[in-house]
């Protein structure tokens, strides 16, 4: 008798049932994961988070495309749906849009950026004066320099990398998803003539959660708290790599410490570089335009320096997470202060840096140098030797080699990390009198197209490779000046200095690789026949530390051959003598490293031109002296973490209403309680429902 009512109720709700499931598959239909996407992750260091992250099961916001900074009254005040998801285009990234978002953070529910292939005019999400707390000028080290007090050297920096945003933000490319998710926001939001748009609303939801918070030393205190969990699950890795360094006289790896009589010049360079989005820094003026001219540099010299040996050793230094409050600089001169390097910093002659190079006004690079060591006299005329022997090494080439001129600090570089330990002659190259020429520094837009790299139209993947662009020849007139100067610092015979030039075609080839495809038969001639490469360029953020060499991140590893085979030797050793140099007679792993490569592409048949090189380079650990200390607070040393996640995605697809949803909730919660209802009903009254069904088996006996 009970059984009729909730028979009623059932269909009623079924049919309640019917009509939502009928909307929610026109949902599915317009379900996408979007797939080009970059979040942007969080960091910690030693005081702070930065970065950005979602709540654990991603947040959902009606998506709202943002026409102007005015048009953020609809998602922040006016709109009727919140949360909403803004979406804009990358003109709009701007401090001011990004504060208001973070400030009215309850109405929004994330962001996304388009990224355009055009450039905007600038753009720099670093603050104005990077590395600031960690450089050599502080309130002990020439206090009127500090926090760039004197130049500012990036004045166009916003900030917004270092900021920290309690929603997700990802970037999208502009492309056919982006244009998907527009359509939708045309087809289902958009305000028109002031009506309110109407139920379904098209919405997107950000994946981002991010396990660390508060700072490195929480996160690290948690790591450890785990060790002895059932579940190991860390929290936060340190930021870190390998630095990549060379030396035209080789070393012994196994003495480490001072070395008597050993005077050696440093040629430096950094590597890495950052940008807003986790990993799509590019770096091209920031990091590359110096580093392919140190490697060219030490090309250049590497017949004459065989030939007519300086009296000084010559060290290429490539440095790795030197963004991030320079992590590989501090960390070999902390190597070099502990004796863990086969040189100490009283072996250390002087240094040149090679920074920012790529643009230059008409002729001039600039020498800078340290005021503050310039005040001891002895260093000052080891300074100057070093500005003569730079400024004299210019002939038949387009480059003038000026001094800044006014009494101003050095830009951000390693030195500072060296002079934080010992004063040290050094000078910084740089295109920049004062603040940087680079208008994208540390932002995405740091690109080929900053150098100006443009092939002709017609011209095929393998013809680019080898068109010597302007850019190539610029960089090669300073690799040239870098390189006799090297030869001249190091004590080298003057007679020769005028045969040292770099080869634009190298630097070319270094430039098509590093900033347009990697995935280049000239790239692929000088690496392991196993390694892969991307059809683009590699990627320049430092990511988190591997203790293991073998995990070095690509960007290291294609210096490190590239050193290799510039500064080395092609021997004719098997591909197991070259794994086990130490068997013959005259080669030594404790002298030389040992790369085999894959050698250039055969014309011919299946014959391969692999080949084993000798070369006096190696990678050296780039982990921040702070974690082998546990000094995870320390001021000195970089504290850089990046926070672990266990999933990333971005979807989109429509909303029904809230209110809506309650019914559909409602009614889902009513049929629970009626089926429950049902189910007590017939296990009361089983023995009357199946009595019939008992009996027979009860009329067996
Ligand atoms: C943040 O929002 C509050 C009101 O919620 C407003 O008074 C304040 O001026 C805003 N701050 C900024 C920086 O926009
Ligand atoms: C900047 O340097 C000038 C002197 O060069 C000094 O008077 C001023 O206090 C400094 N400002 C800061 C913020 O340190
Ligand atoms: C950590 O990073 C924040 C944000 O950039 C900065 O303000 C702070 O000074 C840094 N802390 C240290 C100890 O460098
Ligand atoms: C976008 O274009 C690519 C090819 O260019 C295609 O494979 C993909 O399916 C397209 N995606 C959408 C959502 O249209
Ligand atoms: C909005 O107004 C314009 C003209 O003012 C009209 O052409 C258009 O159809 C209107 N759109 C809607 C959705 O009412
Ligand atoms: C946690 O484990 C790692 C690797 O197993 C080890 O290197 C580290 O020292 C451990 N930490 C502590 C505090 O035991
Ligand atoms: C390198 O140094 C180690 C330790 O001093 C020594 O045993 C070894 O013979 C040296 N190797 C060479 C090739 O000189
Ligand atoms: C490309 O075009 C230029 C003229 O625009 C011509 O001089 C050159 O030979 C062409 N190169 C090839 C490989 O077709
Ligand atoms: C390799 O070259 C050296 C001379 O450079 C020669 O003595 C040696 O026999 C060669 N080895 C092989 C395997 O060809
Ligand atoms: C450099 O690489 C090229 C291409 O693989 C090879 O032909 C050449 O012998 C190598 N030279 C050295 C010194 O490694
Ligand atoms: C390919 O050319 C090389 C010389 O360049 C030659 O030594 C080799 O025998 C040729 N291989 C075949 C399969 O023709
Ligand atoms: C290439 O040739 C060398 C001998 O010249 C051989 O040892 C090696 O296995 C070959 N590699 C491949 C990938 O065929």
């Amino acid at each position: 008798m009970g059984l009729v009512p909730s028979k009623w109720v059932l269909m009623l709700l079924v049919c309640w049932l019917c009509k939502n499931v009928n909307s929610s598959s026109v949902a599915q239909k317009i379900y996408v994961v979007v797939k080009n996407t970059v979040p942007c992750v969080r960091l910690l260091n030693a005081t702070h988070q930065i970065g950005c992250q979602s709540s654990i099961s991603g947040d959902t916001g009606v998506i709202h495309v943002l026409e102007s900074e005015a048009d953020l009254e609809w998602p922040l005040s006016k709109g009727p749906n919140p949360p909403y998801m803004v979406l804009l285009e990358s003109s709009l990234f701007t401090r001011s849009i990004m504060m208001k978002i973070k400030n009215a953070s309850s109405r929004v529910a994330g962001v996304a950026v388009v990224i355009p292939t055009m450039s905007p005019p600038e753009f720099s999400p670093h603050t104005t004066c990077p590395n600031e707390n960690t450089g050599v000028y502080s309130d002990s080290y020439g206090p009127d320099y500090a926090h760039c007090n004197t130049t500012v050297w990036n004045p166009r920096g916003n900030g917004l990398s270092y900021e920290e945003f309690d929603f997700p933000v990802f970037s999208l490319k502009e492309d056919n998803e982006t244009e998907t998710i527009k359509q939708c926001y045309v087809d289902h939001n958009l305000v028109e003539n002031g009506t309110t748009p109407q139920y379904p609303l098209c919405a997107l939801q950000l994946f981002s959660h991010m396990s660390a918070v508060t700072d490195t030393a929480t996160c690290m205190r948690r790591n450890d708290v785990i060790n002895f969990s059932i579940n190991p699950e860390m929290v936060c890795d340190p930021l870190g790599d390998f630095n990549v360094w060379g030396t035209i006289r080789p070393y012994n790896k196994s003495e480490l410490g001072h070395r008597d009589n050993d005077s050696v010049v440093i040629a430096a360079a950094r590597l890495d570089s950052r940008a807003f989005f986790w990993d799509v820094a590019t770096g091209a003026e920031g990091s590359v335009s110096g580093f392919i001219t140190l490697l060219a540099a030490a090309q250049a010299l590497r017949d004459v320096t065989r030939e007519s040996p300086p009296t000084h050793n010559i060290l290429y230094a490539f440095f790795q997470g030197e963004a991030f409050d320079y992590i590989g600089s501090s960390r070999m001169v902390y190597d070099m202060e502990k004796g863990k390097f086969v040189i100490d910093l009283n072996n250390v002659h002087s240094l040149i840096e090679v920074g920012q190079v790529g643009l230059r006004n008409g002729s001039e690079l600039f020498l800078h140098t340290d005021p503050v060591s310039r005040m001891n006299d002895s260093i000052n005329d080891q300074v100057k030797k070093l500005v003569t022997n730079l400024q004299s090494s210019n002939a038949g080439m387009n480059v003038s080699l000026v001094e800044p001129g006014v009494s101003q600090p050095l830009p951000p570089s390693s030195l500072q990390r060296f002079l934080l330990a010992q004063n040290i002659p050094g000078v910084v190259l740089g295109d920049h009198r004062s603040a940087f020429n680079n208008k994208y520094y540390g932002s995405y837009y740091d690109n080929a197209a900053n150098l100006n790299l443009h092939y002709p139209d017609n011209l095929t993947t393998e013809e680019q490779l080898e068109f010597v662009t302007e850019t190539a020849m610029a960089l090669s007139d300073v690799a040239t000046v870098v390189a006799r100067a090297l030869y001249k610092q190091a004590g080298g015979n003057e007679s020769q200095v005028n045969n040292i030039n770099a080869d634009p075609k190298t630097v070319t080839q270094m430039l098509f690789g590093f900033l347009v495809h990697a995935n280049n038969s000239w790239f692929q001639a000088r690496i392991p026949p196993d390694m892969k490469l991307e059809a683009s360029p590699p990627n320049f953020y430092v990511g988190i530390a591997s203790p293991l060499l073998a995990h070095a991140k690509t960007l290291t590893k294609i210096v490190q051959y590239l050193l290799a085979n510039l500064t080395g030797t092609a021997t004719n050793l098997t591909q197991d003598q070259c794994k086990k140099p130490d068997d013959l007679p005259d080669e030594s792993e404790q002298m030389h490293s040992y790369f085999w490569i894959r050698g250039t592409f055969p014309t011919n048949g299946t014959a391969n031109n692999t080949l084993c090189v000798r070369a006096s380079v190696r990678m050296s650990q780039a982990l921040s002296p702070a974690f082998d200390l546990r000094e995870f607070a320390s001021k000195t040393y970089s504290t850089w973490t990046e926070s672990r996640w266990k999933f990333i995605e971005a979807r989109m697809f429509l909303v029904a209403s809230r209110d809506l949803e309650m019914l559909t909730l409602g009614v889902g919660v009513a049929v629970l309680f009626t089926s429950l209802l049902v189910t007590y009903f017939i296990s009361i009254k089983a023995d009357v429902l199946f009595s019939s069904v008992r009996e027979p088996a009860s009329a067996a006996y």
